[in-house]
């Protein structure tokens, strides 16, 4: 229950990952390093008179000392929720389960397995989504407005209306959702009780129609529809302005003529970019093989391409994705070890993760590789084109929902066809510079359609829009 109001804050965001991360330094200190992203520039367009708070979750022991020395930002809201629970809701149920339900990634012969232990790990994440709920009830004004984030609080809505009908709730997911005959491998109470979490919002945001209507068929089948609750699209685009500007600051310069070292050659060879975080649906391991069959298929291209592939870590408390980022090194090296030659290494591989060397590779790209088994939007799709300093052809999953946007400028393939995959690597390698550049154009007026702070308040706008 809410006994007192300890703030009024009038907007209110609410994710997992909070905007800003400490560490202890050797001194003993706590350095604060804020991150960046969509909704930290969307929320910085409603500016610092209207009392905003984003409620997030202390991830680190880092972030944890911080909430104990009482160190924090201003408009953050860190919540210590005990480690363990947190363990339980994050990697155990969102990251293992929710994530895999809307990215169809089970192998289905052996996962998911929805036992014993399952039951007790959501118990965590009730207990997670609880606590979120609490602080953003006891935070928000009279008729506040709260916008929840993603497949860890997909349990908010519901229970923050309870304790404060008052509000207007909004949610956010920033990934695919899945086909109800996919979504239903959930136990029905579990697929019931998330959906009906959902539905506790005034409105439901999602990046791409697509994703919208899976989810509204899921409602149907499993709770007989959407009632009261509106689904909204806003597909997020990218920051141009920013962009521009910081890749032409002197530290993305540096990373680019290291990054032309190691392509080496006389600077007549062709650079195919890939940039992700090394998350499991990326499908860094099927673009390294159509790389690789290029290769083989089109030896013209032996010495006068290198694929640098910057494969930021994510997630390494999984096994899984350990495994799989060990796999990206193991078959990169492969392929170096295949074909590399004295002047030569065919593929770059960087892991630290870089914001000025991203940057750096997309100025750089040619050829820019996103092929995602399935992706919510993916940005990197958005922000190569604005970048290349030479423009770029863009190589697209048709699972990505970048692919709505950017479809028609794109060279598009099956994430799964590495045969179609290496062709489409040729075509956008041999395109005629004229079309590169037409192409370019349009995909960079596509991908700056709705930039982070319009995105944001377009979706504050239509909540208050929305009765209760
Ligand atoms: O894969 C994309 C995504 O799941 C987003 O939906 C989400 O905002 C983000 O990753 C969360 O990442 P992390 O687990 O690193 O906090």
């Amino acid at each position: 229950m809410v006994s007192e109001r300890e703030h009024v804050a009038q907007i209110l965001v609410a994710s997992n990952r909070g905007p800003v991360s400490y560490t202890v330094n050797d001194s003993g200190g706590l350095d604060a390093r804020r991150g960046g992203g969509g909704l930290v520039s969307g929320l910085s367009a409603i500016g610092s008179e209207a009392q905003s708070l984003w409620v997030c979750a202390a991830l680190s022991e880092g972030d944890r000392e911080a909430v104990r020395r009482g160190v924090g930002e201003p408009g953050v809201r860190m919540l210590d929720i005990d480690a363990a629970v947190h363990a339980d809701a994050y990697n155990g149920i969102a990251n293992s389960v929710l994530w895999f339900v809307n990215h169809m990634l089970y192998q289905t012969p052996l996962e998911p397995v929805f036992d014993k232990e399952f039951r007790r790990q959501w118990a965590a994440y009730e207990t997670y989504n609880r606590a979120f709920a609490e602080a953003l009830a006891a935070q928000a004004a009279d008729g506040a407005s709260v916008l929840v984030q993603d497949y860890h609080l997909a349990l908010v809505p519901g229970m923050l209306r309870e304790l404060r009908p008052d509000l207007r709730i909004g949610h956010f997911s920033h990934t695919p959702w899945a086909p109800a005959e996919y979504f239903r491998m959930l136990p029905d109470d579990i697929a019931r009780q998330l959906l009906r979490g959902m539905l506790g919002a005034d409105r439901l945001g999602f990046l791409t129609a697509r994703w919208a209507a899976a989810f509204r068929g899921c409602c149907e089948q499993v709770v007989g529809g959407t009632g009261a609750t509106r689904l909204g699209v806003h597909g997020l685009g990218a920051d141009a302005d920013f962009l521009r500007e910081r890749a032409h600051r002197p530290d993305v310069g540096d990373r680019m003529a290291q990054l032309h070292e190691q392509i080496g050659g006389d600077g007549d060879r062709k650079t195919i970019v890939r940039v992700d975080r090394t998350e499991l649906s990326k499908n860094i391991v099927r673009g390294l093989l159509a790389y690789r069959e290029l290769l083989e298929e089109h030896s013209e291209w032996r010495e006068r391409v290198v694929h640098i592939a910057l494969a930021y870590p994510s997630r390494q408390d999984l096994a899984v994705y350990r495994d799989y980022t060990a796999e990206v090194s193991r078959l990169a090296d492969e392929i170096n070890a295949r074909f590399g030659t004295a002047g030569w290494t065919p593929v770059v591989v960087h892991v630290k993760d870089d914001f000025a060397r991203s940057l750096a590779a997309y100025r750089l790209a040619d050829v820019a590789l996103v092929n995602p088994i399935r992706d919510g939007m993916n940005l990197v799709a958005k922000e190569v084109p604005i970048v290349s300093d030479n423009g770029c052809a863009l190589v697209l999953s048709r699972e990505a929902g970048a692919y709505d946007e950017l479809g028609d400028d794109a060279i598009t393939v099956n994430p799964y066809d590495v045969t179609g995959t290496a062709t489409a690597l040729h075509e956008a390698l041999t395109m005629p510079d004229t079309e590169r550049a037409e192409r370019t154009k349009r995909l960079a007026a596509a991908a700056t359609a709705l930039p982070p702070k319009q995105w944001f308040l377009d979706q504050l706008n239509a909540l208050r829009g929305t009765t209760a």
